[in-house]
């Protein structure tokens, strides 16, 4: 895991490991200084509450392969009691954010702290433990296991707190009891998204990251699934959520970063974002307003 100091070091773009050898024996330096947000905090995360933050990612570099930046210095805060958004188009990076928010993509530089302390590239099992829960975009449940065991699955690191914890996410979702042994492969879209929730659930995080988890539903189960993130948010789980469906996601959220090529474009409280006339152009879309004008 990187130290604070290490990833302010690379973060700057310049190698001290060596500080007392001589330029001729001087290890090789990261040659690629790492882009930064230089402008102050306020302005990068507008509408943040006070206090210490529960994550806060700070100028993340990431990429699958090396040399390959998918991640071009994206930052993000989520603070207790939040839901916060991240839309963005296409490709803008939201999965690779997320993932390199639960250490499933490398972070090369920049840092990652979960309750004032340093995770950035803690493993995934790791961050379960301490809290974080992961709901991915696709591939989020076993399908020839039943709904208890996807269940079971998510509470492996607790075995012991199986039945309290499987209460608690029937609680959220009583579809899940009724049916816990039918097996999740046979379930429809949306009850396969609440199995995925429900297993990250499981370890009773206090911060659920969620992946898309409207997509492919119907625009009831949409609704559904929005309200359903809000319930678990009320619950007392701080949720940050990416969505293609910005609109809904906006509506819930307390605050929204849009997502550009790896980077923070824009950032608000939801309701802003909703009504800035620039994100509404090039991310949210005008079809309302042209449908009206054009007098259909
Ligand atoms: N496993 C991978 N290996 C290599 N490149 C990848 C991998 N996953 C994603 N990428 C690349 O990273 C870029 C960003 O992908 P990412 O999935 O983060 O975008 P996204 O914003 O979530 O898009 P979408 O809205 O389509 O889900 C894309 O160019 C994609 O091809
Ligand atoms: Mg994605």
């Amino acid at each position: 895991m990187a130290s604070m100091s290490e990833s302010a070091d690379t973060a700057s773009g310049t190698d001290v490991t060596d500080a007392t050898s001589d330029d001729a024996t001087r290890v090789a330096t990261v040659t690629e200084a790492a882009p930064r947000d230089e402008r102050p905090r306020e302005e990068i995360h507008p509408g943040e509450p006070e206090g210490e933050p529960l994550m806060d990612a700070v100028d993340l570099v990431a990429g699958y392969i090396p040399g390959v930046n998918i991640l071009n210095g994206a930052s993000l805060t989520l603070h207790p009691g939040e839901i916060v958004g991240i839309i963005g188009p296409n490709g803008a990076g939201k999965s690779t954010l997320l993932k390199s928010l639960f250490g499933l993509v490398h972070v090369s530089s920049g840092h990652l702290m979960l309750k004032g302390e340093d995770i950035t590239n803690l493993r995934a099992d790791k961050l379960v433990a301490r809290g974080v829960g992961f709901v991915p975009q696709t591939e989020n449940v076993f399908p020839s296991l039943t709904i208890k065991e996807n269940m079971q699955m998510g509470a492996f690191q607790a075995p012991k707190l199986f039945a309290e914890r499987f209460d608690y996410v029937v609680s959220i979702f009583p579809k899940l009891g009724a049916r816990k042994d039918q097996t999740a492969g046979s379930l429809s879209g949306g009850e396969r998204q609440m199995v995925a929730m429900g297993r990250a659930l499981m370890m009773k995080p206090s911060v659920l990251l969620l992946d898309e988890p409207s997509a492919g539903l119907s625009p009831m189960l949409q609704d559904e699934t929005f309200i359903r993130v809000r319930q678990i948010n009320r619950a007392g789980v701080s949720v940050v959520i990416v969505e293609q469906n910005a609109r809904r996601c906006l509506q819930i959220c307390s605050r929204g970063y849009v997502l550009d090529q790896g980077r923070n474009a824009y950032s608000g409280a939801g309701h802003a974002l909703l009504n800035d006339p620039k994100v509404v152009s090039l991310y949210l879309g005008n079809l309302e307003e042209e449908v009206k004008e054009e007098g259909r």
